[in-house]
């Protein structure tokens, strides 16, 4: 059987790593704040839950429905937001997360969408909850 090397594939060193081995995969009891967002283009679902301090991520996880790259980004833009002032974790972009993976092949772009898109619920749940909308 031929084994194909998986860098063949198209994705970049970095996006096989967080595949392989992601980071803060899991769920946060009684998060400060909760996304749960649908992929229009494939209709996988990512969820992610944050807690905060002062208006800083402290804890983030992630869980999902989606595929590798979806796994990927998120472990990655879970990593790129621990640690930040929520205002700021808001203007990560699905293109960032891209960047820091160096590069998706175009065809997986859509996925990214769906952890930056989850990330930017979750802050705007918690900030909702914080002047009381909600
Ligand atoms: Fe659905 Fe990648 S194919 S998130």
């Amino acid at each position: 059987m031929e084994v194909i090397e998986l860098t063949e594939t198209g994705y970049s060193k970095k996006v096989l790593e967080h595949f392989m081995n992601p980071k803060n995969v899991g769920a946060i009891e009684n998060p400060d704040g909760y996304g749960k967002v649908g992929n229009p283009v494939c209709g996988d679902l990512m969820e992610m839950f944050i807690k905060v301090k002062d208006d800083t991520i402290t804890e983030i996880k992630f869980k999902t429905f989606g595929c590798g790259s979806a796994i990927a980004t998120s472990s990655m833009v879970t990593e790129m937001a621990k640690g930040m002032h929520v205002d700021d974790a808001l203007k990560i972009t699905r293109n960032d997360v891209a960047d820091e993976l160096d590069g998706l092949p175009p065809k997986k772009m859509h996925c990214s969408n769906l952890a930056a898109d989850a990330l930017h619920a979750a802050i705007k749940d918690y900030k909702a909850k914080k002047t009381g909308k909600k």
